[in-house]
């Protein structure tokens, strides 16, 4: 199967790297606005310059090509995407799926009225961690789900649009903790409240930190609390999780996963299980090579996603109205 990527810069290494290392997908060519990206990247990866073009239009008129990868930022993804589904061919975006939610919604139309597969890159749900957390969770092992918690504290200088963005923290990164959480609990938020703020050392236009509080349609409330300006004690990007359980605990620490078993109560004490690593599960392909494999097994085969348009407009919308809820100071009923 032939790819044309959309987008050579940051994030484009990590999908030229799954591309190379995919024995089912080779480059059929690349699109890239920037000449000095797309030099740079032609000679470290040795492709040929004469198959980067400068619209995705003009890249179709020239290539043969079965898919697209997008990896324009979020602003760029609906005009792209468009010219790909408008030509019949499938696409695989980067998260988010658009800037804005209304560009998101009409992604989600034109692959409805198209036709065509229009896939969202959630690579956070496809890592050995989010796949023990799920397997625990769908194994009901611990009983019923009382309640989550989710802190996460990094503090990355990434310079770029990240840092004059509204709400950096949010839109960016934290849509991913959030399309986790409505992969592990099959549902969707039914209540968001969100406080953000810019601690006064931030190197963030936008917010950089936020306090979240989400009550899911399944009655599972989720508390989350993140900061992209953490000056220390980091966590790892997929954050740390506690998950509270009828029948004990288990939780995310610095990406091993722990489970602590209830076995009783004696003398008005709860009586545990001593806390024990969980054994990952195992996963033949993660991240982007697991979802450039699922894409080529929907565009060769006809298999579904885990991730369409469709479905992570959900996602979108989460993050939207966490910012909706902060903006307003109010609580926000979906
Ligand atoms: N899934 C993840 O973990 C993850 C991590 C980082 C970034 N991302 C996402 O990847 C996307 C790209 O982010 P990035 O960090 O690579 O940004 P970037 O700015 O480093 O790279 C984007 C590239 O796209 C090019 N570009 C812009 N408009 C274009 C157009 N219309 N046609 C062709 N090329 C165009 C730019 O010149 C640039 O080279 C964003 O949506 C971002 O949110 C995802």
């Amino acid at each position: 199967m032939k790819v044309i990527q959309i987008g050579m810069g940051g994030m484009g290494n990590a999908w030229i790297g799954a591309v190379n290392r995919s024995s089912d997908v080779e480059f059929a060519g690349f699109v890239e606005v920037n000449s000095e990206i797309a030099q740079a990247q032609c000679q470290q990866y040795g492709f040929d310059a004469s198959t980067v073009y400068t619209s995705l239009e003009e890249a179709l008129e020239n290539l043969e090509a079965d898919g697209v990868i997008n990896v324009t930022p979020p602003q760029f993804h609906k005009p792209t995407s468009f010219v790909a589904m408008d030509a019949g061919i499938p696409v695989l975006c980067e998260k988010p799926l658009a800037g804005t939610l209304e560009d998101a919604q009409a992604i989600v139309n034109k692959a409805n009225e198209t036709g065509v597969l229009c896939t969202i890159t959630q690579n956070y749900r496809y890592s050995q961690v989010a796949q023990t957390v799920k397997s625990i969770l769908d194994s009901g092992d611990l009983g019923a789900v009382g309640a989550i918690n989710v802190e996460f504290y990094k503090g990355p200088h990434f310079g770029g649009f990240r840092e004059e963005m509204p709400h950096p923290l949010i839109i960016d990164m934290s849509i991913h903790h959030f399309d986790m959480m409505r992969f592990f609990l099959d549902s969707n938020p039914s209540q968001i409240f969100a406080r953000t703020w810019n601690p006064s050392w931030s190197w963030f236009d936008g917010d950089a930190s936020a306090s979240v509080n989400i009550q899911f349609e399944n009655g599972i409330p989720v508390t989350y609390t993140g900061s992209w300006c953490a000056q220390g004690m980091e966590t790892p990007w997929n954050a740390h999780w506690r998950f509270d359980c009828a029948k004990g605990v288990f939780s995310v620490e610095d990406d091993v996963v722990y489970i602590q078993r209830l076995t009783g109560v004696v003398d008005g004490s709860s009586q545990h299980e001593d806390k024990q690593v969980v054994e990952l599960v195992s996963m033949e392909r993660q991240a982007q090579d697991y979802l450039l494999h699922e894409f080529y097994e929907a565009v060769t085969q006809g298999k579904s996603t885990g991730t369409p348009a469709q479905d992570n407009i959900h996602t979108v919308e989460f993050v939207f109205n966490v910012v909706k809820s902060a903006d307003s100071d109010e609580i926000v009923t979906l």
